[in-house]
C-alpha cells in the first residue's frame, strides 16, 4: 500500500488550462479507470470542481481548508495534508493523488512513486504546470504504452 502521484503532463510540463485537462485521450482515461479502480484518490478542490462528480468505485478524497461539500457516499472532505496521511496508513489499496498542481506540490514529499503518462503535446497559455524537478529522486521502473500515441512510465523513489 502506498501513496502514488498519477499525472498526464505535456513536454512543456503543463497539466491544466482553464481549469480542465487541455487535450482528450480515451487511452488515458482508460489507464486512469483501470489504475485507481478499487483505490483512494486525492484531489484539490479545483480538480474536484472540474471532475464535476465522485468518480464510482473509488473513496473520492477533496482536500480543501474552506469549502464545504454536501453529504455524499464515498467523498470525504479533509482540510489537512496530515489526515491524508494518517487516512493512507488505514485504507486497503493504494492513496493515488491525482491533483492538480497545488495538491502535487503539497504531497510530493510523501509520494512514493509516479506514474506519468508522457503527452506529446505543448500546451499555448496552459496555467497548470508540474514542477521541472518533481521526478528528482526517482528512477524509472517500468514503461507501457497506452495507445494513440501515449507512453506512461512509472518511477520509484529511491532508497
Ligand atoms: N494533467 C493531469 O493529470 C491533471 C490532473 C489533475 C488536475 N489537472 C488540472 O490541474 C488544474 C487544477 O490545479 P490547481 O492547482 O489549480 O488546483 P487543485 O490542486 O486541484 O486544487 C486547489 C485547491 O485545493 C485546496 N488545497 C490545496 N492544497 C491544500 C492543502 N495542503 N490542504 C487542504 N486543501 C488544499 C485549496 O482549496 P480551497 O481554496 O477551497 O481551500 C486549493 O484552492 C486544472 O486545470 C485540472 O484540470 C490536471
Amino acid at each position: 500500500m502506498a501513496i502514488i502521484g498519477i499525472v498526464a503532463v505535456a513536454q512543456d510540463l503543463a497539466i491544466g488550462k482553464d481549469g480542465k485537462l487541455p487535450w482528450h485521450y480515451t487511452s488515458d482515461l482508460k489507464h486512469f479507470k483501470k489504475t485507481t479502480l478499487g483505490n483512494t484518490i486525492v484531489m484539490g478542490y479545483s480538480t474536484w470542481l472540474s471532475i464535476g462528480k465522485a468518480l464510482p468505485k473509488r473513496l473520492n478524497v477533496v482536500m480543501t481548508r474552506t469549502k464545504n461539500i454536501e453529504y455524499q457516499e464515498r467523498v470525504l472532505v479533509l482540510r489537512r495534508l496530515e489526515d491524508a496521511i494518517v487516512l493512507s496508513k488505514y485504507i486497503n489499496g493504494n492513496m493515488y493523488i491525482i491533483g492538480g498542481s497545488q495538491i502535487y506540490r503539497s504531497f510530493a514529499h510523501v509520494i512514493e512513486k509516479w506514474v506519468v503518462t508522457e503527452i506529446p503535446l505543448t500546451v499555448p497559455d496552459a496555467d497548470a504546470f508540474m514542477p521541472a524537478d518533481f521526478l528528482e529522486g526517482f528512477t524509472r521502473s517500468g514503461t507501457t504504452e497506452i495507445g494513440e500515441a501515449l507512453r506512461v512510465n512509472t518511477y520509484t523513489k529511491n532508497q
